[in-house]
């Protein structure tokens, strides 16, 4: 179909010329005969304006020309007289091509996220939705061009795995069994034997450790794909289904990771304010979120605060000291929640924080241990009003040392002696980190809720649409 698009026209300037635009009505206004329509095809967030007579046009066509309604047009691009718009359309014919009465969800403005998470499938019409998934879409371009740039292969991951990255048990089963009679051996436990691929399957909740095969032989691989956690957390900040990017890279050590996660972090907040400013200057809005550009700015100017654990655990302790309440405890040991990574990085530092050198106790199996025996070299970035949006590590590189750590958990290695191998053979120093994609979406739009920057969000109990 031949159109233009409105990003293209309202950037055209050959006046007088026909032009034909497509798109969902924002809304329509009319007065003294002449009907003003607000178009969005989608292109931009910006609207373009449709000016008609009404003499020139069927009164039932102008009457199916509601808000929501899809139309195409056929006009003369003029100069347009209003303030803040370049050029408008004059209307010569209009077909609607999909009508859309009162009962469209999306009809008023200022309708609630709640409201609208019911409604996901037709929230994405909305000014608000529509300006998300384009810096989404832009942000995807903004982690591959990094990596690209950078020499890192995009390497591919299997979502179906027999093995636990994370050793947390949060996994979705993957099974062709008949759930109605499961057959059991003796001491009850399923048999899986005659299952689809053989042996106990879930979706995987990290590309990591197949991650780590691939840095261990192409030097810098990255992983960007869907990941599933079955966690049953019903927070702004968790879903079910999440995208994560997971660079892995060979001869990394903990300052060469820490150097990683800033500079690509900073990479992609510069690449939003560079490629998405018009839905950038609409999200900053009093509505949403008045300092939203002036936030993503600051994090570009600032170097993040490095901080290992223990000193982090001093400075929550000196602030409980002096008056200051948290919910959960956070003595040395205790995994920090949110509260408590939001206070060092919104209160104490103002400024992003790369915590380093957890307890071994809260971290997972695969970290390179420190001399010390009790702390391993993590390095998990918080960040302001998100807190962790990176979970990374210097991997164990020694088979002796990770095998006793595996030991000490007590884990199974039968479904992992393929992942030992990197260390049996070959072994190398390397290093890597996993980025939540919605949690940087929520950064860089300055949403509150991570349904809201997913077009279908999963989690306990809604799997709809
Ligand atoms: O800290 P996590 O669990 O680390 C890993 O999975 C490592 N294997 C990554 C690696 O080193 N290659 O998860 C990494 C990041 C978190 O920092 C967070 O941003 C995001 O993934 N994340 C979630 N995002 C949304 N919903 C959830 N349920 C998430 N769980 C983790
Ligand atoms: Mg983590």
């Amino acid at each position: 179909m031949q159109r233009t698009k409105i990003i293209d026209a309202l950037k055209r300037t050959d006046f007088g010329s026909p032009i034909t635009v497509m798109g969902w009505v924002r809304s329509k206004r009319g007065s003294k005969g002449i009907f003003f329509i607000a178009l969005n095809d989608g292109s931009t967030i910006k609207n373009i304006q449709i000016v008609g007579e009404e003499q020139n046009f069927d009164e039932a066509v102008v009457k199916l020309i509601t808000t929501g309604a899809c139309i195409k047009v056929n006009g003369v691009l003029v100069e347009s007289p209003a303030a803040g718009q370049a050029s408008e359309v004059q209307a010569k014919e209009i077909e609607v091509l999909g009508t859309c009465d009162s009962t469209f969800p999306m009809q008023k403005k200022g309708q609630s996220f709640e409201f609208m998470r019911q409604h996901a499938h037709m929230r994405l019409r909305t000014n608000t939705f529509s300006a998300i998934m384009r810096i989404r879409h832009n942000m995807a371009m903004a982690i591959h061009t990094y990596f690209h740039d950078h020499g890192f292969y995009y390497f591919h991951t299997p979502l179906i795995t027999a093995s636990d990255c994370e050793g947390a048990g949060n996994m979705f089963q993957v099974t062709t069994k008949n759930l109605y009679d499961l057959k059991k051996d003796e001491e009850g436990k399923i048999i899986y034997d005659d299952d689809f691929f053989g042996e106990q399957t879930s979706l995987t909740v990290s590309g990591q450790l197949e991650g780590e095969l691939g840095a261990t032989a192409l030097g810098q691989i990255y992983t960007f794909g869907p990941t599933f956690r079955a966690e049953n957390s019903n927070t702004p900040r968790h879903l079910a289904e999440f995208w994560m990017i997971e660079p892995e890279m060979a001869f990394y050590d903990k300052t060469d990771l820490m150097d990683l996660e800033e500079d690509f972090i900073k990479h992609c907040v510069r690449w939003a304010l560079d490629n998405c400013r018009d839905d950038l200057e609409f999200l900053n809005n009093p509505r949403l979120d008045p300092h939203l550009i002036e936030r993503l700015e600051g994090v570009l100017k600032e170097d993040f605060v490095r901080l290992p654990y223990t000193e982090g655990i001093e400075i929550l302790q000196e602030a409980i000291k002096n008056g200051k309440k948290f919910e959960f405890p956070c003595n040395w040991g205790d995994d920090l929640a949110s509260e408590h990574e939001r206070y060092l990085v919104e209160e104490h530092f103002k400024r992003p924080v790369i915590m380093t050198d957890y307890p071994k106790e809260i971290k997972a199996f695969y970290m390179k241990m420190n001399e010390d025996g009790k702390t391993m070299q993590g390095t998990d970035v918080l960040f302001p009003s998100i807190g962790e949006i990176i979970g990374g590590s210097v991997r164990e590189e020694s088979l002796d040392k990770l095998m006793a750590e595996i030991n000490r958990r007590g884990m199974d290695t039968t479904s992992l002696e393929w992942y030992l191998d990197t260390r049996r053979w070959g072994t190398c120093p390397h290093a890597g980190f996993g980025l939540g994609f919605e949690r940087l979406i929520l950064f860089v739009t300055g949403m509150q809720n991570i349904r809201d920057v997913i077009p279908f969000p999963r989690t306990p109990g809604n799997a709809k649409f």
